[in-house]
């Protein structure tokens, strides 16, 4: 089995999104990520200051630039929202899809959830087949968000949503392109909040991603494809998940707005025994 090489991305969401605050934030991450190698860094900011980091970045080996969401369509009447080739054109190489912030099928507010968590944007298992089909054509790494609510983990539903996500998100998609797929499992109920899924069972998690790889593909794929953990990976916890067998890396959001934390993450992997 090839060795996977860790990621950790970060997601700025709808934070740091003038050119001032991007401009900061993105030059502490460089200064601080001087010297790391063996853990791929990726930061997906807002979309208004992707050339503006594209510029600053300038084509850097160290730290590589995502987006946040994408459209499937190249160009038309689709008012706000961006192509593949676009996001191509800004420097990215990465973009996160079907983010459960983005995914629809809460429908309404269940009182489970905390109001932050609540929006939904209409996103389904199909709408994620296509972006990441047309992601992958512009030669654009899809970062797929699988996850499950608190109330399907308390029906003991979790394996199946996370099952049927997977393979939601992949139909049409070659063997030789799911080495440009990365996924990302993001218990709902743990992003944002503070809780954090045990080791352990985000690692269990984690491989089921991998089983249903294995099944969809075949066990050498499966074993190629890199899986990330995100909801409240900080600094004090980013080892202990970042060293389980079937966690790649991590999806970071609150702790991807502070550079120190941030790159204290991408240290804890970059440090990692091969
Ligand atoms: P969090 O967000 O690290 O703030 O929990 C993770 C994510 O939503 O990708």
């Amino acid at each position: 089995m090839l060795k996977r090489t860790p990621l950790i991305a970060g997601n700025w969401k709808m934070n740091k999104g003038t050119a001032a605050e991007a401009t900061a934030l993105i030059g502490e991450v460089l200064s601080k990520s001087e010297g790391i190698s063996g853990a791929e860094i990726v930061v997906c900011p807002p979309s208004t200051v992707l050339y503006t980091l594209k510029g600053i970045l300038g084509g850097s080996e160290r730290v590589a630039l995502g987006a946040q969401d994408v459209y499937w369509k190249s160009a038309g009447a689709y008012t706000g929202q961006l192509s593949p080739e676009m996001l191509a054109d800004a420097g990215v190489s990465y973009v996160l899809i079907g983010h459960s912030e983005r995914r629809g099928r809460f429908g309404v507010a269940e009182p489970d959830f905390t109001e932050g968590i609540l929006k939904h944007f209409g996103e389904t298992d199909a709408s994620v087949n296509r972006k990441a089909v047309a992601a992958l054509a512009a030669n654009l790494k899809p970062v797929i968000c699988v996850g499950e609510t608190l109330s399907e983990r308390e029906e003991g539903t979790t394996d199946g949503v996370i099952q049927a996500q997977v393979e939601g998100a992949l139909d049409g998609i070659s063997t030789t392109q799911m080495t440009h797929i990365v996924f990302a499992y993001e218990p709902v109920w743990a992003i944002g909040t503070g809780k954090t899924c045990s080791s352990d069972e985000a690692d269990r998690v984690c491989g089921v991603i991998r089983a249903a790889l294995s099944d969809l593909y075949d066990a050498e794929t499966a074993g190629t494809v890199r899986i990330l953990y995100g909801g409240s990976m900080k600094p004090d916890n980013a080892s202990e998940l970042l060293v389980q067998p079937n966690i790649d890396g991590g999806l970071i959001g609150g702790a991807s707005l502070k550079a120190g934390d941030f790159i204290a993450i991408a240290k804890a992997a970059a440090s990692l025994p091969s």
